[in-house]
């Protein structure tokens, strides 16, 4: 296998146009076309869809979460079986969160100390330990591509004083994971900045992450209940401290708007459930809105979804037959909206990449504002 010319993770820049960029992210599992965003396969596998269909819908990455693999079916398990791609039968890259922030958000009786964070399972009860050095080790069992530094994310919103103790512990943390990480050529590190919606803590966080240096850095702390407008104002500033070359990662966000704000900002990566999630109950995203496909008025509707979209909810079926099995609770449903809004998602990537490369990204901005409608279509 060894060749001694492997090639290993580095991001080309393409094209820029205002601050929004596109570019590559070369991996040993393939190109990454950024900016990119990632479909969440949380408990190995993007719910109701098949991995060939989410490569279909032209997803070139995705995330998955540390925390549920290793409780269930554990990490050593996964290991044994041949690594998370092989296991989900996804053999393009695979970005892992660090847990972190989902043991915050879902484990029980959380202690957390400098050492780490020590939790009961959401699932069983069973008590479990996360450090920098087990996350570490978790993702390299998983055989993750692209690795999370772990991280404390604190709950908006917080004094400063909070904000600055959870962000400077996040950094001692980022330092230990950068250590434990060690030298894996072909698997990349990324470090999380912190600080919250704070200038200056973004800047110290910011400096003390690049001192220790990674493959890519993440924005963390945003999309946690300060609303739009909060988020993008910290997203003037934060993106332009990490460093111009290499890849930007703003982490769980977000709603259609909010991504095309975080490119025009500087952000090269994104994931989020909303697609997914929104899927299965019902919530279609479409260029002109959100369409809720359980409303009555669909019931007679022979129109498709979205006349121009050419995934296969929209290419087969009406309005009416997709209102049907989401009323009848029938499992299409769930696949055939995921399908629709995951094909939504990365044709929107598209067009932004296509944009930035023709240096008409504002013209296409304009356009995607008035194309939605505000409330339900
Ligand atoms: N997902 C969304 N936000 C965050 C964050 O701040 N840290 C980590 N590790 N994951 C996230
Ligand atoms: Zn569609």
């Amino acid at each position: 296998m060894r060749c001694g010319m492997e090639k290993t993770f580095s991001f080309e820049k393409l094209g820029q146009d205002g601050k929004a960029r596109t570019g590559v992210i070369h991996t040993t599992r393939g190109d990454i076309r950024t900016p990119a965003f990632m479909p969440v396969g949380t408990a190995a596998t993007v719910k109701a869809m098949m991995p060939e269909s989410v490569a279909a819908t032209g997803a070139d990455i995705l995330l998955g979460n540390t925390y549920h693999l290793m409780l269930r079916p554990t990490a050593e398990r996964i290991d044994r079986l041949g690594g998370l791609h092989k296991f989900m039968n996804w053999d393009k890259p695979i970005l892992t969160d660090s847990g972190g922030f989902q043991v915050m958000s879902l484990a029980d009786l959380r202690k957390l100390t400098e050492k780490g964070v020590t939790f009961k399972s959401h699932i069983d009860g069973s008590r479990h330990e996360l450090t920098p050095e087990r996350s570490m080790e978790i993702q390299r069992l998983l055989g993750s591509d692209i690795v999370m530094c772990f991280d404390e994310c604190p709950a908006l919103p917080a004094d400063r004083d909070a904000i600055a103790k959870s962000m400077r512990l996040s950094m001692r943390w980022a330092d230990r994971s950068r250590e434990a990480f060690g030298d894996r050529p072909g698997h990349a590190l990324f470090g999380i900045q912190q600080g919250g919606l704070e200038q200056d803590f973004r800047q110290e966080s910011a400096e003390a992450l690049r001192n220790i240096g990674f493959d890519g850095y993440a924005v963390g702390g945003l999309a946690v209940g300060e609303g739009q407008e909060a988020m993008f104002k910290c997203l003037d500033f934060a993106p332009d401290m990490l460093p111009e070359d290499k890849p930007r990662y703003l982490m769980g966000v977000g709603k259609p708007d909010d991504i095309v704000g975080a490119v025009a900002r500087g952000i090269d990566m994104m994931d989020c459930v909303l697609p997914s999630r929104s899927g299965r109950t019902g919530q279609a995203f479409t260029r002109h809105g959100v369409v809720n496909i359980k409303n009555v008025r669909h019931k007679d509707d022979p129109r498709p979804l979205d006349e121009n979209c050419t995934c296969p909810a929209c290419s087969n079926y009406s309005r009416a037959y997709l209102h049907h099995v989401y009323r009848s609770q029938e499992m299409i449903s769930g696949m055939l909206l995921t399908w629709h809004n995951l094909h939504y998602f990365q044709e929107l990537m598209q067009g932004m990449r296509d944009a930035i490369a023709a240096g008409t990204f504002e013209a296409f901005q304009k356009t995607f504002h008035e194309t939605r409608a505000n409330g339900d279509i």
